[in-house]
């Protein structure tokens, strides 16, 4: 099929790549020309396992092309996706100006039938926004022109992003209208062959289940932290009391990993933004009131044991910080529990050595030239000289290191545990002081 998607960002680029591996003819559109010519170079803005190689493989075949000629790309879709940014806003809401833009844009130049999706995460309700915002620019071009706006949430896991959209668990898809869900399963056939993964619904329900599926995990999270700061208090060590619930299949093994807080571009946002609808609505959602709450605390956690090791005499320490990223296998540090921690430790005059297998140029980005800052390029380098470790990201290269060796390079051996990814025993056993979220130490 003919597609069309706007927003060469991290869900268009990889929604788009993934539709033209299975052979539709794809056109990716960005107002960025940086990007796009980048893009058209094979440069690839974001790092995501195995992108890079659909992308170049796909554009080789001559299957997707990325341009900033809106007019074209729209002349081209009979599915046209929308997925660009939604930021919050001051208040949290999701800003809605660059999805009502391309909906302007859309409506300005559409000339045949297309199937209209939303597929950036947005506010129940902004598919009937799309909707009458096209309809009111053909309007005033006089234009009659038949299309619908269907809503079609993604649920990639940055990190997993291919692999999430090429086989998905389910594909949300919301509309209104029979021919429009027809088109939607004719584009998903190829990812939907052994057994139907199609969720039809209607369109407030399926913009909806983005948010729900969001908060939701979102909840799990908090509610483990929550769980960890009372084992801490109690003596009871959160790792055995995961075990122990997540064996309950109704529980489940899953985002119940106690930690450093959750972080990226999307648990913080979604559950502000629906917090945000609800109340609009009149309605006080206490339940995501308190996830966010909680997990804007626990940001706070490595900082609060650092702080109680050394007895609040930070100035001066070097503090070597594995991993920057929100999560491990991306370059992203939106929201990440790193600049929380990095940010503190900076206000108490302490100086950082971090090192990050990918975040090392964003880290750059953000944070720019600084005194109190060194990046390393290794994980060892990151240690020399420094007082103690601090572990923010659980990437797999730090999963095992050396703990003797890890003892000889430290000032002060001590570990302190974000992600609860060392054993304690083990870490003690060499000689180290250890502390975790929620183990007791
Ligand atoms: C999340 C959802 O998992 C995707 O399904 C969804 O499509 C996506 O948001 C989105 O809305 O676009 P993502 O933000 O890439 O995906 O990352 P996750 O793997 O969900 O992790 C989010 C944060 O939660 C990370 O900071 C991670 O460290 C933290 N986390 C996760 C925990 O602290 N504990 C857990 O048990 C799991």
């Amino acid at each position: 099929m003919r597609v069309t998607v706007f927003g060469t960002g991290y869900v268009g680029l990889v929604t788009g790549t993934c539709l033209a591996e299975v052979g539709n003819q794809v056109v990716c559109v960005d107002i960025d020309a940086a990007k796009v010519e980048g893009l058209n170079r094979g440069v690839i803005p974001i790092y995501e396992p195995g992108l890079e190689d659909m992308v170049l493989a796909n554009h080789g075949a001559g299957r997707i092309a990325f341009t900033t000629d809106a007019t074209s790309a729209i002349a081209h879709g009979e599915i046209i996706f929308i997925a660009v940014g939604t930021p919050p806003d001051e208040d949290g809401s999701a800003d809605l100006q660059y999805v009502l833009a391309v909906a302007r844009t859309i409506g300005q130049n559409l000339g045949k039938r297309a199937v209209i999706v939303n597929k950036s995460t947005v506010p129940v309700g902004t598919a009937d926004k799309v909707r009458a915002t096209v309809a009111a620019e053909l309007a005033k071009r006089g234009a009659d022109v038949p299309f619908e706006v269907v809503s079609n949430p993604e649920f990639l896991k940055e990190g997993d992003a291919v692999k999430d959209c090429m086989r998905p668990d389910r594909i949300v898809v919301g509309s209104s209208s029979p021919s429009a869900l027809e088109a939607m399963k004719r584009l998903y056939a190829p990812f939907n062959r052994n057994h139907e993964r199609i969720v039809a619904m209607d369109v407030r329900s399926a913009e909806l289940t983005k948010y729900a599926a969001n908060a939701m995990l979102a909840t799990k999270i908090s509610f483990m932290n929550e769980m960890a700061n009372i084992a801490e208090r109690v003596g009871a060590d959160i790792e055995m009391v995961r075990h122990g619930i997540g064996s309950d299949p109704r529980i489940g093994y899953s985002f119940i990993y106690p930690g450093a807080g959750y972080g990226g571009s999307c648990f913080p946002k979604d559950v502000q933004a629906l917090e945000r609808t609800a109340r609009q609505h009149g309605y006080h959602a206490q339940i995501l009131e308190a996830v966010e709450a909680v997990n804007d605390r626990q940001k706070h956690k490595l900082f609060e044991l650092i702080a109680r090791h050394f007895r609040g005499e930070l100035r001066g320490r070097t503090f070597a910080v594995w991993g920057l990223a929100f999560k491990p296998n991306t370059d992203d540090m939106r929201e990440a529990s790193s600049r929380t921690l990095l940010a503190q430790l900076w206000e108490a005059g302490a100086q950082v050595r971090a090192h990050d297998p990918e975040a090392s140029e964003e880290a750059q980005r953000i944070f720019g030239e600084r005194a109190d800052l060194v990046l390393c390029d290794s994980a060892a380098s990151a240690l020399k000289g420094a007082d103690a470790l601090v572990v923010v990201t659980e990437w797999k290269k730090f999963l095992n290191p050396d703990f003797d060796q890890l003892k000889a390079a430290l000032k002060h051996p001590v570990v302190f545990d974000g992600r609860n990814i060392y054993e304690p025993a083990e870490v003690e056993a060499a000689g180290l002081a250890y502390y975790g979220i929620g183990r007791g130490r």
